[in-house]
């Protein structure tokens, strides 16, 4: 083989080279950034704001699912001013619980638990409560519609 030759193999070789190690690189360094911490721990939630009162979602289907940090929470409209928040993944298998306004219950599909209106599991295999939240309201003025707090009881 020539000297160009041996040039043209070198290059084929070095180009192929370097590609497969950007291959593996761009593989591996997502798996790796998943697998280690961040440096810094997340900034734990003490309250989020849940939108107004008048909410179409919550006049609608009574309820909605907020994100509390990582969180999800079930915040339900029961009645005028009356808005209840627990943590929406249910205590069997967690799965997201829905509120059922008609039946007045707290509903979870995946295998038909139930839980009343405070949380507390009473029918279906849910062995343990959702936790409550707190909801406050906090005025928005005159002819406007309150803000939904929901913070840590
Ligand atoms: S996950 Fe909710 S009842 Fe099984």
């Amino acid at each position: 083989m020539n000297e160009k030759g041996l040039l043209r193999r070198g290059f084929i070789n070095w180009f192929l080279g370097t590609s497969v190690v950007g291959l593996l690189a761009s593989a591996v360094y997502p798996v790796l950034r998943f697998l280690s911490p961040p440096d810094r721990p997340e900034a734990a939630t003490t309250q989020v704001e849940a939108g107004a009162t008048n909410d179409s979602e919550l006049l609608e289907k009574g309820f909605k699912i907020v994100r509390f940090g990582s969180e999800p929470i079930i915040l339900i409209r029961v009645g005028e001013g009356d808005f209840r928040a627990f943590t929406a993944t249910c205590t069997h298998l967690d799965c997201i619980v829905e509120y059922q306004k008609g039946e007045h219950r707290i509903w979870c599909n995946c295998h038909n638990g139930e839980y009343d209106l405070t949380g507390r599991n009473v029918s279906g295999p849910p062995p343990r409560p959702l936790t409550a939240l707190t909801v406050n309201l906090v005025g928005g003025g005159p002819k406007q519609p309150d803000t939904i707090v929901i913070s840590r009881s």
